[in-house]
Parts: C-alpha cells; sequence; structure tokens
C-alpha cells in the first residue's frame, strides 16, 4: 500500500473543455414561472428567463416589474415583440391570477396552490425553431401546447387537464397568440439576444480543478476532483495516471457528470461538479 498522497500525484485530473460556444448546439430560451396561491386572495410569483445557461431577464416578485440582467438584453429585446410583451406583462399575470383562481372555484381545487409553467423555444443549428409550453400544478405536469397543431393536449388523465383543456381551447386570441410568439417571437429573440450579447454569451472561463484526498480505510484511498469557474456548460474530464489516460474500467468506474448549478454555472467561481475515485487497493478504484 502506498501512502496516499503519493496516490494522489498518481491520479491527477486532466480537463478537457470541449468547443467552447459549439454553433452545432441547439440553444433554448425558457421562462420559468412559479406561482403560489395561498388562498383566494394570494397569489406569489416567481419568473425568470434563461438562454441555455444565462440568465436574461426576470420578474421582481414585488411589484411585478421585469428587469433585466444585461444592457443588451434589454437592447435586445426592443427589437421585437418581446418590448411589446414586457409593457402587458402586468396585464397578463393579472388575467392568469384570476384565471386560475376561478378554475380552481369551478374545479372545487383546495388551496394552496402551485402552478409552474414553463415556455419558450429551440433554436436548433440548421435554422429551424420548436416552441414549447408546458403547465403543470401542485408539481405534476397538467397539460401542454402544440405549437404546430395548435393544439393543448392534457398531460394527465385528470379532470383539471380537461377542465383546462377546454376554457384554453374555446380562446382563440390566446391559440393565435402563441402561435406566434412561440414560432416567430421567440427565435427572432434569440438571434437578437445573440447579434447584442455575444461577449457575454461566448464568453469563456477555463475550468478550476482541485483535489481532496482522504483515506476511508487503510487500504482504500478516495479521491474528489471538484471543477468549478467554467464557462460554458459542456466539459469532460479524465483521471490520468502516470501522464497516461485511465479510461473508465474494471479499474476506474467514472459516474456521469452531473450538471452544473444553473447559478454555478455563470456565476464562476461557484461549484461545479464532482469526480470521485475510491481506491480500494492501490491499482483498483471507482466511483461514489
Ligand atoms: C391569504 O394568504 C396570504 C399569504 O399567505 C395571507 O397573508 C392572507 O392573510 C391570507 N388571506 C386569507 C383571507 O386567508
Ligand atoms: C420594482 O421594485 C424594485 C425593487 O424591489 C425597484 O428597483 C424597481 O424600480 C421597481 N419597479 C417599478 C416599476 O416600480
Ligand atoms: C432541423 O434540425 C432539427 C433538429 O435536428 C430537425 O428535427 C429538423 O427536421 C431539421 N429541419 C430541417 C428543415 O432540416
Ligand atoms: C466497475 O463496474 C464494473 C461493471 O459495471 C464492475 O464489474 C467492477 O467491479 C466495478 N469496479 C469497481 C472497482 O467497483
Amino acid at each position: 500500500m502506498q501512502p496516499p498522497h503519493l496516490l494522489l500525484f498518481l491520479f491527477l485530473p486532466f480537463i478537457l473543455p470541449e468547443m467552447w460556444a459549439d454553433p452545432e448546439e441547439p440553444q433554448v430560451l425558457q421562462i420559468l414561472q412559479t406561482s403560489f396561491f395561498a388562498n383566494i386572495s394570494s397569489a406569489e410569483m416567481s419568473c425568470v428567463a434563461f438562454l441555455g445557461d444565462v440568465p436574461i431577464f426576470a420578474l421582481d416578485p414585488d411589484n411585478w416589474s421585469i428587469y433585466f440582467h444585461w444592457p443588451w438584453a434589454s437592447q435586445a429585446a426592443a427589437e421585437g415583440d418581446v418590448e411589446n410583451i414586457k409593457s402587458h406583462s402586468k396585464l397578463f399575470l393579472r388575467n392568469m391570477v384570476r384565471y386560475v383562481h376561478k378554475t380552481a372555484q369551478q374545479a372545487q381545487l383546495d388551496y394552496p396552490l402551485v402552478v409552474q409553467i414553463r415556455v419558450g423555444c429551440v433554436l436548433h443549428p440548421n435554422g429551424t425553431s420548436w416552441g414549447f409550453l408546458n403547465i403543470g400544478e401542485g408539481g405534476e405536469d397538467l397539460i401542454s401546447f402544440e405549437v404546430e397543431r395548435q393544439r393543448w393536449e392534457p398531460q394527465k388523465p385528470f379532470p383539471l387537464a380537461e377542465l383546462v383543456r377546454k376554457s384554453l381551447t374555446s380562446n382563440r386570441a390566446i391559440t393565435g397568440l402563441l402561435e406566434h410568439l412561440l414560432s416567430i417571437s421567440c427565435r427572432s429573440y434569440i438571434l437578437t439576444l445573440r447579434k447584442y450579447g455575444r461577449t457575454d454569451l461566448e464568453r469563456q472561463e477555463p475550468p478550476v480543478a482541485t483535489v481532496f484526498v482522504c483515506t476511508p480505510s487503510p487500504a482504500q484511498l478516495l479521491l474528489v476532483c471538484r471543477v468549478t469557474g467554467f464557462y460554458p456548460r459542456p466539459i469532460s474530464v479524465a483521471w490520468l495516471r502516470d501522464g497516461q489516460e485511465v479510461p473508465p474500467g474494471p479499474a476506474l468506474n467514472t459516474s456521469a457528470i452531473p450538471p452544473n448549478a444553473l447559478s454555478g454555472a455563470f456565476g464562476g467561481g461557484s461549484t461545479g461538479w464532482f469526480c470521485v475515485g475510491i481506491s480500494s487497493t492501490p491499482d483498483s478504484y471507482s466511483h461514489a
């Protein structure tokens, strides 16, 4: 058994950042909204928008104003429908709150209610885009909007999903507006964001690797490699032994890479992901 500190130098992690800002990657612009309704006279909102990992705008929970994280995100919004959406956002939210309370009464739902919405689009490298809108209630998928077919599809055979489907389907104005926003406005906002925000969106931060070592038992060596501060997200990590990459195998089992936390990914310096090696003998180790 070699002393642990010797092994540490044998298994040096080797980080291989993949192609930065790979233009072949699809790009996702999405708004994540969570509303909490404690009772029939209350509504609390939280709402954030991301392009990939990068925060674009958010809703101030106190006054329901939208603020942009970057001057260029605001500049890009001014060029398209987003400015229009922004100026109508409070009206939209008030209507939504009214609709939820009305539906809760019709379906005799018990408070508190939690409604979650994920809406946005994916821009593929070939220039086509695909819009999505999913609504959940109480932590479960409820209903989705199929943009191409302009149809609301219940995700669960719940009476509530059917009730919501009927009422939203009967509102032709909403369906038409969503179709426009999800297939045209969303795509064009991604394109203008990329034009104005290039410096921040394509910024590159090299990873910083830290290795921790401990010996859970005299015959075991635990190596933890933490990689932080890097941007963008795609990355791969390998262990090196005497300068040679050790591929995953019977001697080394590596886990899938846990994703960056959303905030960590862009914040820089916060936790990225871990790789762990356990050595049961000096020659074999595995992930934990
Ligand atoms: C409704 O919920 C809010 C937030 O929890 C609370 O402040 C308020 O007193 C409640 N109102 C009623 C009528 O229960
Ligand atoms: C909303 O509140 C924030 C602080 O919570 C403030 O900075 C902002 O100016 C307010 N916006 C409006 C439109 O009142
Ligand atoms: C564009 O790419 C997407 C995703 O790879 C694919 O589903 C779609 O069919 C492609 N569209 C065209 C017109 O090539
Ligand atoms: C790694 O995984 C393989 C198969 O998944 C298993 O046979 C092997 O014992 C594992 N090695 C260690 C050191 O845990």
